[in-house]
């Protein structure tokens, strides 16, 4: 089956495609976000671009790179790269977790960009309870469900018991909640470089996905956060990015590609 699912947030059509061996539960993650139930009938008009698909390893999302090549977005916390990254997570090789200070095990952080909740994965895996907020449907659908595939695994199931997951706006959400962070974290889209080869896979999918005009409101979203921690907002940036907005950070750290800019608390 498929079908044309025009997504809240972006304007990029999508198809769904059901197939065998799809467990009700991933299926639930998409329905859950409105992206399984669209009433909209098929429509041929629609290009075939980008597929969420639901088979045996749960949701995946299929896209045509520029040359006709297959992308492919699956997230897998247990097995491959990703699982490697959070068994080594300890290390202090891990700038993000650097860049957020000394905090303390149980420290609360909220990041606002969950995206493929790598950055969140690894965080919880460093003791800390971690708020995952992701406004895309799609995005959060995938989420969901590698989030619970993951708990089948049971080395990680503590790591996970720090993870809470939300699909929302992380300002509007914010507005909402009297919950108190620590710090926050957001890695916005940044527009695609001139370069675009040598953009990873992933990230060219999550362009497609999210349009050129993804995350067009990061500045607002940092002033927003900094009003809702105590300590400090960590924002990741391509090395040579500008900052946000004209919001100069307190300090930035520079790793190979990416720069960390922290900045403090405003008052509400
Ligand atoms: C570059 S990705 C983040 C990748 C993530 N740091 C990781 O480790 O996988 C950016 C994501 O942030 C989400 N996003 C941006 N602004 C947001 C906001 N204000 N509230 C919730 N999600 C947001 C986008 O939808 C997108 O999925």
């Amino acid at each position: 089956m498929s079908r044309p699912h025009p997504t809240t947030e972006a304007t990029v059509p999508l198809t769904i495609r059901r197939d065998a061996g799809c467990e009700e539960a991933a299926w639930d993650r998409a329905v859950a976000y409105g992206i399984g139930e669209s009433p909209s009938p098929p429509d041929p008009a629609a290009p075939e671009n980008l597929q969420l698909t639901c088979g045996p390893r749960g949701l995946s999302l299929l896209a045509r790179g520029p040359q006709g090549e297959a992308l492919v977005l699956h997230l897998d916390f247990v097995h491959g790269k990703q699982g490697y990254r959070l068994a080594h997570a300890t290390q202090t090789r891990e700038e993000l977790a650097r860049a957020l200070g000394h905090l303390p095990r149980g420290a609360r952080i909220v990041d606002a960009s969950g995206g493929l909740g790598r950055d969140s994965l690894v965080l919880a895996a460093r003791g800390f309870e971690v708020t995952i907020l992701e406004r895309h449907p799609v995005l959060a659908a995938l989420l969901a469900d590698a989030l619970r595939r993951a708990h089948a695994h049971e080395p990680l199931r503590t790591t996970l018991e720090r993870i809470e997951f939300v699909h929302a706006d992380a300002c509007s959400w914010l507005e909402r909640h009297e919950t108190a962070f620590d710090a926050a974290v957001f890695d916005p889209m940044f527009p695609a470089r001139a370069k675009d080869s040598a953009v990873k896979k992933e990230m060219r999918i999550l362009q497609q996905l999210l349009g050129p005009d993804a995350d067009t409101d990061a500045s607002s979203t940092l002033v927003c956060l900094r009003r809702h921690v105590r300590r400090r907002v960590v924002v990741k940036r391509p090395l040579h990015a500008p900052t946000l907005g004209d919001q100069e950070p307190a300090y930035a750290l520079r790793g190979r590609s990416i720069r960390f800019d922290a900045y403090l608390p405003i008052e509400a």
